[in-house]
């Protein structure tokens, strides 16, 4: 008897349409039912493009490989047009049969309508993707993915003058899904070198956030300097899992034991360390919804104990914590260390949505206890006071002492809408974490740039040492080479004025205000009208630092790329990056004064070098 949906089905091959010529029988595609829908395909080393529409819900896609399922992905296929396409890679089922089992989320009567979906007719193969950059907004000098979706940077760690990145990465389109670990790799800091995904989903789940470590001692029995990491496996529940690298990171084997901590609630982004001291590793995990931190130890990275936990009832509460780190730094000019806590928590970050907070205290290898101020209370700390810096975390086994950390440079209010489609996100410049006492004592982190950053710098473009600001305002020329990439430095006396505005515009009237408020010792960023805004209510915005000052002298390093500006103040005390889409690169900057006179001293105007040439 014949099967019912073979009756039912309409046999279509794509061979049919004009459009895939060569390609004829190289996908043949059977609808079964108005959802449902099988891809055939002969194995080959070529790359299938799958139409990608972002205003339509996820496909369900099972690859079915000689009859086995292979894996699940989900992807946003095209309905009614191809915004764009995502590659499926054939080559590791050559010679196989492939089925790509398509289940879609559209609810539909008939098979007419399935067929019409515009996905069938631009489904292509093709030897190679195209990865040219074709993004006006893609940024020069900070890391992106080459394609797809990028949220938290992940399992960071230095070998052999080689610096590692890893990154929460969607594969198949531009927005957040399918969870794997993409990653790049740079001498510098700056210049990446991409290379193909690290960790895929597996049987245990999506992978999300977490970091690694080189086992130095062979520790785990992986092999002495081996690279493991860890991190969550996201499928109905969190756990958390190891995977091992032996060819410095380039790939991982899932450590067959998986998952080596279960909890019965939502915990993640494992972050773990070595301890010199107790010849553990420490371990501290998002107890996410709970809105604390759980410290475990283990000798082995197997076996983990619970020691301790941090954070119940203080300081930001108003989102889930997420992506914690934990380290021990010095505190500058002063013989002290101090641990800083690391708790990124979204929403409910100083400016609506994503923010990083963080703890100063002490550490005794099993607990961590935070630091009262002089009221008694355990102040809420920020480390970025912009609204693009998220899920910030350390690089392991730097060189030198040095504490690189770098963050995901967007927020969860609009990270999926901004005005990009081949890739979404870039990560922030990375910056070195170091911890000063402000004049009241109390311990603060600050964030420098790494001094790798440097080497960029081109042309001189500006070179003013001392300029008096009092009725008119002084404009000066931006650098329009590479985009008008730059980094701006001055020092600004406010002398008696009590306001001094720096403005960055273009002829197309976008602008940027930035305002030093004497008084309030606050420096702020309004981007309201600083271009392209109206894709999220969220977007336009104000955000406003505290100055940290010893005096009135306010000392800048400001950091334009194509679609973002970075604040360094006070030499990293205050941080402030935030996400911009001006109409076409910022073109002056005019600096006034409110009232009274200010002078500006040692104002300098780089203009970046970049090998990049889109
Ligand atoms: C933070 C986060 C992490 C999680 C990851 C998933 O941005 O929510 O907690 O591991 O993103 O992509």
């Amino acid at each position: 008897m014949m099967n019912s949906n073979l009756l039912k089905g309409l046999t279509l091959f794509a061979a049919s349409a004009a459009a895939f010529g060569a390609m004829a029988q190289d996908i043949r595609i059977e609808h079964l039912s108005p959802s449902h829908t099988y891809l055939r395909l002969n194995g080959s080393d070529k790359q299938l493009l799958l139409p990608i529409q972002e205003s339509v819900d996820d496909a369900k896609i099972n690859v079915i490989v000689d009859g086995k399922l292979e894996r699940t992905f989900y992807a946003r296929l095209a309905k009614n047009k191809t915004d764009f396409t995502v590659p499926f890679d054939m080559s590791p089922y050559k010679d196989k049969n492939v089925i790509l089992e398509v289940v879609s989320p559209h609810s539909r009567a008939t098979l007419r309508e399935a067929q019409d979906d515009a996905a069938w007719g631009d489904l292509k193969l093709v030897d190679k993707f195209d990865t040219t950059n074709r993004e006006k907004y893609r940024p020069m000098f900070h890391h992106t993915p080459q394609y797809g979706w990028m949220n938290d940077p992940n399992g960071m760690f230095y070998k052999d003058g080689v610096w590692h990145l890893y990154y929460q990465w969607n594969p198949y389109g531009s927005k957040w899904q399918n969870m794997t670990w993409g990653h790049s790799s740079s001498k510098d800091l700056i210049n990446w070198e991409h290379h193909p995904a690290a960790i895929l989903p597996n049987g245990l789940g999506t992978v999300f956030s977490g970091s690694s470590a080189i086992d130095k001692e062979n520790s785990a029995g992986f092999g002495k300097d081996a690279v493991v990491a860890m991190y969550t496996s996201c499928s109905d529940n969190q756990t958390q899992s190891l995977a091992v690298s032996h060819d410095n990171g380039e790939t991982f084997d899932i450590y067959p034991g998986n998952p080596v901590i279960t909890l019965d609630s939502e915990a993640r982004d494992p972050n773990m360390f070595w301890n010199p001291e107790t010849k553990q590793w420490v371990l501290i995990l998002a107890h996410a919804l709970d809105h604390e931190m759980l410290i475990f130890t283990s000798p082995d990275m197997k076996e983990w104990t619970l020691q301790s936990s941090f954070g119940k009832g203080l300081g930001a509460q108003g989102g889930v914590w997420e992506c914690p780190d934990l380290m021990e730094l010095e505190v500058e000019g002063t013989n002290e260390k101090k641990w800083m806590l690391i708790c990124n928590l979204n929403p409910g970050g100083p400016f609506g949505g994503s923010g990083i907070q963080y703890f100063i205290g002490d550490f005794d290898g099993k607990k961590f206890t935070a630091d009262t101020d002089a009221n008694g209370n355990v102040p809420t700390k920020w480390l970025d006071f912009g609204k693009d810096n998220y899920a910030l975390v350390s690089w392991s086994d730097a060189p030198d002492g040095r504490r690189p950390v770098v963050g995901w440079m967007s927020n969860w209010q609009y990270a999926a809408d901004v005005p990009t489609t081949q890739y979404r996100s870039a990560n922030t410049l990375p910056s070195e974490i170091k911890l000063f006492k402000d004049d009241n004592g109390e311990i603060y982190a600050s964030l420098v740039p790494v001094k790798e950053i440097d080497a960029m710098r081109g042309n001189l473009a500006v070179n003013l040492k001392k300029c008096s600001i009092s009725g008119k305002p002084r404009n000066i020329d931006l650098p329009a080479a590479n985009k008008g990439i730059c980094e701006i430095s001055m020092t600004i006396n406010p002398k008696n004025s009590q306001e001094v505005n720096l403005v960055l515009s273009n002829k197309r009237k976008d602008q940027v205000v930035m305002t030093y408020n004497v008084e309030n010792a606050t420096f702020s960023f309004n981007r309201e009208k600083s271009g392209i805004t109206d894709f999220s209510k969220d977007f336009p915005a104000v955000t406003t630092a505290p100055t940290f000052g010893t005096s009135d002298l306010l000392t800048l390093r400001i950091f334009i790329d194509t679609s973002s500006i970075e604040i360094f103040g006070n030499d990293g005390r205050f941080a402030m990056t935030n996400l911009v889409f001006p109409n076409e690169p910022y073109s002056t900057l005019s600096i006034s004064v409110q009232k009274g006179k200010a002078e500006i001293s040692n104002l300098k105007v780089y203009s970046l070098k970049t090998n990049k040439s889109f």
